[in-house]
C-alpha cells in the first residue's frame, strides 16, 4: 500500500514521518523548495528536547507520482483547499482520501469529488513546524477518523498497522465529530491567539475560562444538534491534554502567516446570519484575530 501526504505543515510533516515508518509513503509539497529540502536533509523531529532524523521521498503536489498512491492523506490548511482540487480531480477513483482539515469547509469539497473511498479525520496532536523541514512534537494524543463515502475496509489495513505507534480511532458520524472538532478550535484558537497563551491557561485562568465558557455558549447556540454538556466536557479535555500548547493559530499569526479563521470563525458567523442568531462574542474575536493577522503579517 503506497501512501502519499499531501501538505508540507506540521501535520503533513508528521504524518509522513510517521506514516512512513509503516509504509511506502511520499510527501506532497507545494514548493519544489521544500520538497529538495526534505529530500536532502530528511525531516527533523524535536520530541521531548531530543532531534531525531528521518528520511522522507518528497515531490513537488503536481508530480506524476501521486497518481500512483492507494491513499492519499490530505493536510492541506482549509483555505489552501480551493488550489488542490484540480489536482484531486486527476487522482483515480480508486485513490482513497482522509481529509485531515480544521472547520467544516471541506464538506462541500469531499462531497463533488469522484472518489469512491472518503474519510473525515480529526487531529489531536500538538506539532508545531519550526523550519522548511522541522518540526517539534508538543504532545502526542491520537487522530479521529470517519467514512463521509465507502468503506472502512479500504483503509483498514492502514488503521490497523500504524495502531501502536500512531493511532487512528474510528468514529460512527463524521459530522458529529468535526462539529466537535470544530468548537474545540472555535474556543481554543481564537482566545489563545488573542491573549498569547497556551491552551492550558483557558482552563486555569478564571478569566480567559469565562470568556471560553461565553465563546462556547454561542457555537452551542447556532448549532442547536450539539450536545452541549458532552461538547464542552470535550473541549476542556483537549485544553487538558494539550495545555502547554500553542494552539495552531497563535502560531500562524506568530510566524506571520494566513490563520483559519475565516474557516472556523467565519463558518460560525455565516451559520449565525442564516439563521438570524446573535453572536457577539465571536463577532469581536473574529475582528480581533483579522486585525492580528494584519499586522503580524506587516
Ligand atoms: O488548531 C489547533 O491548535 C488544534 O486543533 C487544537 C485542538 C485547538 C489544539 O491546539
Amino acid at each position: 500500500m503506497k501512501i502519499g501526504i499531501m501538505g508540507g505543515g506540521a501535520i503533513g510533516l508528521f504524518f509522513a514521518v510517521e506514516i512512513a515508518q509503516e509504509f511506502p509513503a511520499v510527501l506532497f509539497t507545494k514548493t519544489i523548495e521544500q520538497a529538495n529540502a526534505v529530500t536532502a536533509q530528511g525531516v527533523e523531529v524535536r520530541e521531548k528536547g531530543k532531534p531525531a532524523i528521518y528520511s522522507i521521498q518528497a515531490k513537488p503536489s503536481e508530480d506524476a507520482l501521486m497518481k500512483e498512491m492507494d491513499l492519499l492523506v490530505i493536510a492541506l490548511k482549509q483555505y489552501q483547499l480551493p488550489a488542490a482540487i484540480p489536482i484531486l480531480e486527476r487522482l483515480p477513483k480508486e485513490t482513497a482520501l482522509i481529509f485531515l482539515q480544521n472547520g467544516m469547509g471541506h464538506v462541500e469539497v469531499m462531497d463533488c469529488l469522484k472518489q469512491k473511498n472518503v474519510f473525515a479525520a480529526t487531529v489531536e496532536h500538538g506539532v508545531l513546524r519550526t523550519g522548511a523541514a522541522q518540526i517539534e512534537v508538543k504532545g502526542r494524543s491520537r487522530t479521529n477518523i470517519a467514512v463521509v463515502r465507502g468503506s472502512r475496509n479500504a483503509i483498514s489495513r492502514f488503521i490497523e498497522k500504524m495502531r501502536d505507534r500512531f493511532p487512528f480511532v474510528w468514529r460512527d458520524d463524521a459530522k458529529w465529530m468535526l462539529l466537535e472538532k470544530l468548537s474545540a478550535n472555535v474556543v481554543i484558537n481564537p482566545l489563545t491567539a488573542i491573549l498569547n497563551s497556551t491552551n492550558g491557561e483557558l482552563l486555569t485562568n478564571k478569566h480567559y475560562f469565562r470568556l471560553a465558557q461565553e465563546i462556547f455558549k454561542e457555537f452551542a447556540a447556532v448549532f442547536s444538534e450539539y450536545e452541549t454538556e458532552k461538547g464542552w466536557e470535550s473541549i476542556q479535555r483537549i485544553c487538558q491534554a494539550t495545555s502547554g500548547n500553542c494552539s495552531s493559530m497563535l502560531s500562524d499569526l506568530k510566524a506571520g502567516r494566513p490563520t483559519e479563521v475565516d474557516a472556523i470563525i467565519g463558518f460560525v458567523l455565516s451559520e449565525a446570519d442564516k439563521n438570524g442568531i446573535a453572536v457577539p462574542a465571536l463577532q469581536t474575536v473574529y475582528h480581533m484575530v483579522k486585525g492580528l493577522e494584519k499586522t503580524h503579517a506587516e
